[in-house]
């Protein structure tokens, strides 16, 4: 793995345990779902790559969209305001909605996400996570239906993911540490 300027960066996750990973979830998701359709609503950007796998695995009728937050905060910080940046292109009203995210960290996010989501009257709503570091959740009682791996209190990147829109074309999914300011 090259070290991109001064940044270091470190294998977590291996793109081979990734893949499995990834059959493993659609694999329940098809079993969850079986003989129903499935919505797909990915949040961009950091879960396109996850999304685009996990679709291609699942074995059911499917269709996808996409919504595209973004939550301020200063540099890896959140501060939990979230605010949609691209809407749904269409009603998800009595669908099947799985809502597709990179990773799940205080919480904040998914928690805005569902409440809107919810108040559009989908059938049902369940979500999966690429990642999922419960040591930094803020909002206690969310968690993720579908997750495909619990990280360490680390700041990652790869495989969607970014720093600065920096890294998301990683095969792996690798710890970002950075010189501090
Ligand atoms: P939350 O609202 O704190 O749960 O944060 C969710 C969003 O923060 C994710 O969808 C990511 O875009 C971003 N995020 C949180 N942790 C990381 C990380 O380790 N690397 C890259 N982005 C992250």
């Amino acid at each position: 793995m090259p070290e991109k300027g001064r940044n270091q960066l470190k294998v977590l996750i291996r793109r081979a345990a990734i893949r499995k990973r990834v059959q493993e979830v659609a694999k329940e998701i098809s079993k969850d779902f079986k003989g129903e359709r499935v919505h797909l609503v990915g949040v961009l950007k950091g879960a396109c790559i996850f999304l685009s796998d996990l679709v291609r695995e699942i074995d059911l009728d499917s269709s996808l969209d996409f919504i595209a937050v973004s939550s301020y905060g200063k540099g890896k910080e959140s501060s939990g305001q979230v605010r949609v940046n691209k809407d749904l292109d269409s009603s998800i009203e009595g669908l099947n909605v799985i809502l597709v995210e990179d990773i799940l960290d205080t919480g904040l996010t998914l928690s805005y996400l569902k409440r809107i989501l919810l108040q559009r009257r989908p059938h049902m709503l369940k979500v999966a996570a690429l990642l999922d570091k419960p040591s930094r959740r803020i909002i206690k009682d969310i968690e993720a239906d579908y997750v495909g791996f619990k990280i360490p209190n680390e700041f990652v990147v790869g495989y969607g993911l970014d720093y600065a829109e920096r890294y998301r074309n990683l095969k792996d999914v690798c710890i970002l540490s950075m010189p501090p300011e």
